[in-house]
């Protein structure tokens, strides 16, 4: 993203949803003729072999049914096991699956592996009742294998979260992480501090824009004209707790320190800085300086540890501005009294003494991966969302480590076509990338992988479904599957059976059997008049999006649906760019495209001028092209601005201007094309 995930940045200008996300084709049948074959399986075990014949399994309990043998705490099988010299945590979840015409016989080494061999079959039976014979031997890669679900932006309610609770115990996903805290609303009841619900659990505007839209960001109590919002009760959050538990899911529970807590600082103002008057700043952070922080965040954290078993909790520690730190005298004051010289450091001072309420509690501490900022000691586990040499270093330097890189596990970004989805946080995210990333790495400390579901732009729980599956199978296949089993045309297929089951019961999965794709124009190059030649880039390009340098302009190749793949230059500039064709040539033609995304301060120009030139000096005025769209538009947009010409040229130069509005800052082009 060209701006961090912070509040300010999606409050830009953001006009209306588009209608919510539905899929267009009707239900298909799932069932296929024959017998189900063990490799319609999601994630793909570790090892199948087809044996002979059929068993037909009818609805109802599995385990209740006489021929099916369960045997926990198999000693040939940990044996075997053993042998096979797998860590600890996936012999634990490790079972063999034997289904013969006389009978069905689970082996595992606890509780946990003949759960798993269960909601296999389960899933085998989805499919049909006739069951190949087979073999499966099979055991989890990771033993983290998680979804995050932000119920802060848009809160989404203990049913909703049971409901996607029975899909990840399909999948064998094993955390549900809940963002239960941000600036967009409190949302667990808390017995310390009840007035975080009642008055930070609400907001008016319901979805984000309206929220943000406002210019005043407020906050609401429960039945206040135009409140919307809501909360998990205590009970609700045990429930939901137990609920995962059967399901042998944990769910970890993420309280936001210091940044994205704008509803506590608005709550408990002590809690908030200070200016160098005294006047109390409100932002999105907590003031580490302030004499109540640590014992409020400790008597949150006594009531979560209640609520959630999890060994691990997580307390965010992402994006912090520390902007109000810089000035604010109790912070000052904090980093005088402990030899601390800058805001990171603080924010380092802080999640160390937050670590140790964690660990006094008997619990871990996780964290975005801004927690190594200024320096990161004890045992902290690092959940890397940024680059993933973050992963690299945090390891490195002793911690463990799960992975939920936003490039390919934020499952709030566009999964097809930017012009054909739902309004979204943007990028171009389809299953194939979320599919690829492997979290290739041997280290002991790599606990898992995680994909992310943020909600500022998904008010909805059909929305949020549709934004979730099939990528968390995807996620779901990384974590628990052998890497060597993967293989994405494979599961391509399975995934599009997998979410018309999925439809056939109700969730509202997008419809990867239709699947529109990668921008067409990107998918070959295309030939024209200026391909190779001498280019002069006299506005340069923003190094972070320079594409393959000033050749990217004019080497034949467009531009996928994103912006960061490479082929797209990006300027914060008006575009002023000369191309020498080398010697005096008739052309018809001069256009670029240029990409819209809103969210991400991406516009289209206001116009582009073309002009020619036989000695590289003297320029005239050759063709013109506006922007017809005279309001701006919220829609993500691709459009070319094609100039026509007339006449002979050796130079060719291509202006194009920005408009002159606020937060439109960006101009993307990936070619321009001579014709
Ligand atoms: C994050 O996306 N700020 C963790
Ligand atoms: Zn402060």
């Amino acid at each position: 993203m060209l701006n961090p995930r912070t509040f300010i940045a999606a409050a830009l200008l953001m006009a209306g949803l588009s209608a919510a996300a539905g899929n267009t084709s009707e239900n298909t049948s799932v069932r296929e003729t024959g017998p189900v074959m063990p490799d319609v399986i999601i994630p793909a075990p570790a090892k199948t072999e087809l044996t002979s014949g059929t068993f037909t399994l009818p609805d109802g309990e599995i385990t209740a049914d006489p021929r099916v043998k369960v045997s926990v705490g198999d000693r040939r099988f940990g044996k075997e096991m053993k042998a096979a010299n797998l860590p600890e945590h996936s012999i634990d979840a490790a079972y063999s699956l034997e289904i013969t015409p006389e009978g069905i016989r689970i082996r595992s080494v606890t509780e946990l592996g003949a759960y798993y061999a269960v909601s296999t079959l389960e899933q085998m039976r989805l499919h049909g009742s006739e069951l190949a014979a087979c073999k499966i031997v099979d055991w989890p890669r990771f033993r983290h294998r998680g979804l995050m679900i932000d119920i802060s932006r848009n809160f989404h309610d203990a049913a909703f979260l049971r409901k996607q609770i029975d899909v990840m115990a399909r999948l064998k996903m094993n955390k549900l992480h809940l963002h239960l805290t941000d600036d967009a609303g409190w949302r667990i009841e808390v017995p310390s501090h009840p007035e975080l619900v009642n008055k930070a659990a609400y907001r008016i505007g319901k979805t984000w824009q309206d929220w943000t839209g406002y210019g005043e960001l407020r906050y609401a109590t429960a039945g206040e004209p135009l409140a919307s919002g809501g909360y998990l009760t205590t009970e609700d959050a045990k429930e939901l707790v137990a609920y995962a538990a059967e399901r042998h899911i944990d769910i970890i529970p993420e309280f936001e320190i210091p940044g994205h807590s704008r509803e506590v600082v608005s709550t408990y103002p002590e809690l908030a800085c200070v200016d160098a008057e005294g006047k109390t700043v409100i932002s999105s952070d907590m003031c580490p300086g302030s004499d109540h922080i640590l014992t409020f965040i400790d008597e949150i954290l006594t009531d979560l540890v209640e609520i959630f078993p999890s060994e691990y909790i997580h307390i965010g520690g992402d994006e912090a501005a520390m902007q109000s730190w810089k000035n604010c005298p109790h912070c000052q004051e904090r980093m005088s009294e402990n030899g601390i010289t800058t805001v990171d450091g603080l924010q380092s001072w802080l999640i160390r003494e937050v670590e140790k309420i964690v660990e006094s509690k008997g619990r871990k501490l996780v964290g975005w991966d801004e927690i190594m900022k200024g320096g990161l000691s004890g045992n902290a586990t690092v959940m890397v969302w940024r680059g993933l040499e973050n992963g690299e270093q945090a390891m490195a330097e002793g911690h463990d480590v799960i992975l939920s890189p936003s490039a390919y596990y934020y499952l709030d970004y566009t999964q097809d076509a930017p012009i054909v989805e739902p309004q979204s946080f943007g990028g171009y995210l389809p299953l194939e990338k979320t599919y690829s990333f492997n979290a290739e790495s041997d280290s002991p400390h790599l606990l898992g992988v995680q994909g992310n579901v943020w909600t500022e732009y998904i008010p909805t729980g059909e929305h949020l479904e549709y934004m979730v599956y099939p990528r968390a199978f995807a996620v779901a296949e990384t974590g628990w599957s052998q890497v060597e089993n993967k293989d994405f045309a494979d599961f391509r297929e399975r995934a599009a059976t997998l979410c018309a089951i999925l439809r056939s019961e109700g969730y509202n999965t997008f419809d990867i059997a239709n699947e529109y794709g990668d921008r067409p124009e990107s998918k070959q190059p295309v030939q024209h008049l200026a391909v190779g030649k001498p280019v002069q880039i006299l506005s340069p390009y923003n190094k972070n999006y320079s594409a393959s340098g000033d050749g990217s302009i004019n080497d034949g190749i467009c531009g996928t649906w994103t912006y960061s793949d490479r082929r797209w230059l990006g300027f914060l500039r008006d575009l002023d760019i000369i191309i020498d064709l080398e010697e005096s040539t008739e052309v018809h033609y001069v256009g670029g495209t240029f990409m819209s995304s809103r969210g991400a301060g991406v516009s289209l120009p206001e116009k582009v001028e073309v002009y020619f030139s036989a000695d590289g000096e003297n320029y005239t005025l050759a063709g013109t092209a506006w922007n017809g769209l005279m309001a701006d538009t919220s829609e993500p947009a691709y459009v070319t601005f094609p100039c026509t010409t007339d006449g002979k040229t050796r130079f060719v130069r291509f202006k194009a201007y920005r408009r002159d509005m606020p937060n439109h800052e960006w101009l993307f082009i990936d070619e321009i094309i001579v014709k």
